[in-house]
C-alpha cells in the first residue's frame, strides 16, 4: 500500500472555523504521517501585528499588502511547531494575543493582501511538498488539487471553551464572554467576506469535532489519509 512515507509529495488540507483545534489536529496529524504543519493564519497574524504596530488601518488592502513586502517573513522549521519570524523577531508568541486577534480578520479580507500570502504559502509547499496546510481557504482557494483536503467544524460554545483553555495553559488572563465574540464576530466576517470567504470545499471531508477529542479527530484523519492515498496510489 502506498503511504505517505513512500511518496515524494502529499498535501493534505484543513480549514474550518476558529476554535476547532486546527492547528493542534494539523500539527498532530503531520506528526503522525512523517509531514511538516503549516499554520497560515499565523502569516494573516503577523501582518495584522505590523497593522497594529504601523498604525496601518485595518482595511486598507494596499498599504496592507505593502507593510507585507516590506518585511521578510519566515517560518523556522527547525522549531516544533516552526516559530514565525518578521525580519530578525520572533513573533510566535505574540501574534497570539487579543489585540492581534481581534483584528486579524478585517486584515485577511483584504484581497490585496490574500494574493501575497497565498503566493507565499505555495512557494513554502514547494519547498516542504509532504506538508499539512491549516487555514480557512487551504482546501478551496490555495490547495483546491490537494491529496486530501478535510473541514474541520465544532459548535461555537465548544470552541470558545477549547480557545479559554488553551490561553489558560499559556498563562493567559481569560475573559471568556469576550473570547466568545471574539470568535463570534471572526466567524461572521470570516464566512461573509468576498475574498476567499470560509467554506466547506466541494469533495472535502466534513468532521465535526463538537464531542471528539483532539485524538479521536487525528485517528479518524489518519485512516481517511490512509484510504485516500492508497486510492490515489492505484494499490490497496
Ligand atoms: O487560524 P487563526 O485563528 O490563526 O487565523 C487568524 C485569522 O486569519 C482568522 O480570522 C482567519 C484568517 N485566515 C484566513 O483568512 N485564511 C487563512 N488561510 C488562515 C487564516
Amino acid at each position: 500500500m502506498a503511504t505517505p512515507k513512500s511518496i515524494p509529495s502529499c498535501i493534505i488540507t484543513i480549514d474550518g472555523p476558529a476554535g476547532t483545534g486546527k492547528s493542534t489536529v494539523a500539527r498532530s496529524l503531520a506528526e503522525r504521517l512523517g509531514l511538516d504543519c503549516l499554520d497560515t493564519g499565523a502569516l494573516y497574524r503577523a501582518v495584522s501585528l505590523l497593522s497594529l504596530e504601523q498604525d496601518v488601518p485595518p482595511d486598507d488592502g494596499p498599504a496592507l499588502s505593502a507593510l507585507a513586502q516590506t518585511v521578510e517573513l519566515r517560518f523556522d522549521w527547525s522549531d516544533d511547531p516552526p516559530s514565525l519570524w518578521v525580519d530578525e523577531r520572533n513573533v510566535s508568541s505574540r501574534i497570539r494575543d487579543l489585540d492581534v486577534s481581534s483584528r486579524v480578520s478585517d486584515v485577511a479580507s483584504q484581497p490585496e493582501l490574500r494574493a501575497i500570502l497565498d503566493a507565499e504559502q505555495r512557494r513554502i509547499a514547494e519547498d516542504h511538498p509532504r506538508l499539512v496546510t491549516e487555514g480557512r481557504d487551504q482546501g478551496s482557494v490555495v490547495f483546491p488539487d490537494a491529496d486530501v483536503r478535510f473541514f474541520l467544524d465544532a459548535d461555537e460554545a465548544v470552541r470558545a471553551q477549547r480557545r479559554a483553555d488553551q490561553m489558560a495553559n499559556r498563562g493567559d488572563v481569560v475573559d471568556e464572554a469576550a473570547i466568545r465574540s471574539d470568535i463570534r464576530n471572526r466567524d461572521k466576517v470570516d464566512r461573509s467576506r468576498a475574498a476567499a470567504p470560509l467554506v466547506q470545499p466541494a469533495g472535502s471531508i466534513r468532521i465535526d469535532s463538537t464531542h471528539l477529542t483532539i485524538e479521536e479527530v487525528v485517528e479518524r484523519m489518519v485512516d481517511l489519509v490512509h484510504e485516500q492515498i492508497s486510492g490515489i496510489g492505484g494499490s490497496s
